[in-house]
C-alpha cells in the first residue's frame, strides 16, 4: 500500500482536517494506521515511553529503532520522525547525514524544532529529497531557554520563526501551545500553509495528539491542553485485577 505523500496530505487538508498521531511501536502503528494521515515517531517517546524528564536524552539510535518498528507495519499513513536534540544543530551536512538515517529506517519525512536558525538546514534537506515538517511555538528541545513547558504568547517570536521555516520549504508546521491570537495571525498571513496544532486553538489545518495522552497511558506530565478520550489506565487496572481474582 502506498503511503501518503506530501501531495496526498495537501489533498486531505483541502477536504478536512489532517490527523497526525504519535506512534512509537508496531502495536500502536497497527491500531492507528487507519485513523491517522501522518504517524509521528515523536521524540516525546523519551518522556512517554522511557520516563525521561525531558526529550534531551533521546538519541538518534532510539529514533531509528522506533522508526523501523512503526514503518514495519504496512499502511497508508505517512511516517514522520523527529530529529532529536543534538542531531541537526551543528551544520546542514550533519542534519542531512542524520535525517537520511531516519529515511533509510522507514520515515517519509522528518520533523525539526526551530525557527530562523534552522531555515538553511531545511532548504538543504528539501533540495536533497527529504520532506521536512517544522515545529514552532513551545519547542520542548528548547525548554531550558524558554524556562518550562508553558504557553507561548510572544507573537513576533512565533511569527518570525514560522515565516523563516515556511519560506525555507517546510511542507507542514506544528504549532505547539501558542495563544489562539498567534494561530489566527498565522492563518491570516500564511493562508496556504499547512498548520498542525496541539494546544494552539482550532484555526489550524490539522491536529496532532500524543496517543498515550489520549488514553491516559502516559506519565504524570500530560500537558494541560491534551484530552483523555478513554481512561485505559483506570479501566485496565480494574479489569486485570478482576482477571487475577477469577483464575
Ligand atoms: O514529539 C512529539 O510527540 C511532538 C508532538 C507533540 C507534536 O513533537
Amino acid at each position: 500500500m502506498k503511503r501518503n505523500a506530501i501531495l496526498d496530505i495537501f489533498t486531505i487538508a483541502n477536504m478536512r482536517k489532517v490527523k497526525m498521531l504519535t506512534s512509537y511501536t508496531a502495536n500502536v502503528a497497527r491500531l492507528t494506521q487507519e485513523i491517522a494521515d501522518i504517524l509521528l515517531v515523536g521524540d516525546s517517546l523519551g518522556m512517554v515511553l522511557y520516563n525521561m524528564p525531558s526529550t534531551h536524552g533521546v538519541t538518534l539510535e532510539m529514533m531509528i529503532n522506533h522508526t523501523k518498528a512503526v514503518s514495519s507495519v504496512p499502511g497508508k499513513a505517512m511516517i514522520a520522525s523527529d530529529m532529536p536534540f543534538g542531531t541537526f544543530e551543528i551544520s546542514k551536512e550533519q542534519a542531512f547525514e542524520n535525517a537520511s538515517k531516519l529515511i533509510i529506517a522507514g520515515a517519509n519525512a522528518v520533523k525539526i524544532e526551530g525557527g530562523k536558525e534552522i531555515a538553511q538546514t531545511i532548504v538543504f534537506l528539501v533540495e536533497r529529497g527529504i520532506p521536512v515538517i517544522g515545529h514552532v511555538g513551545l519547542m520542548p528541545q528548547k525548554v531550558n531557554i524558554i524556562g518550562g513547558y508553558k504557553k507561548i504568547h510572544s507573537i513576533d517570536f512565533v511569527l518570525d520563526s514560522f515565516k523563516a521555516i515556511y519560506e525555507a520549504g517546510a511542507f507542514a508546521i506544528v504549532l505547539e501551545n501558542i495563544s489562539t491570537e498567534i494561530t489566527n495571525k498565522i492563518a491570516d498571513q500564511f493562508p496556504q500553509s499547512l498548520t498542525i496544532g496541539i494546544g494552539a486553538g482550532s484555526n489550524c489545518k490539522g491536529n496532532v495528539a500524543v496517543f498515550e495522552d489520549l488514553l491516559n497511558l502516559s506519565t504524570e506530565n500530560i500537558p494541560p491542553f491534551s484530552r483523555v478520550v478513554l481512561d485505559v489506565k483506570q479501566n485496565a487496572q480494574s479489569l486485570i485485577e478482576e482477571y487475577f481474582n477469577r483464575i
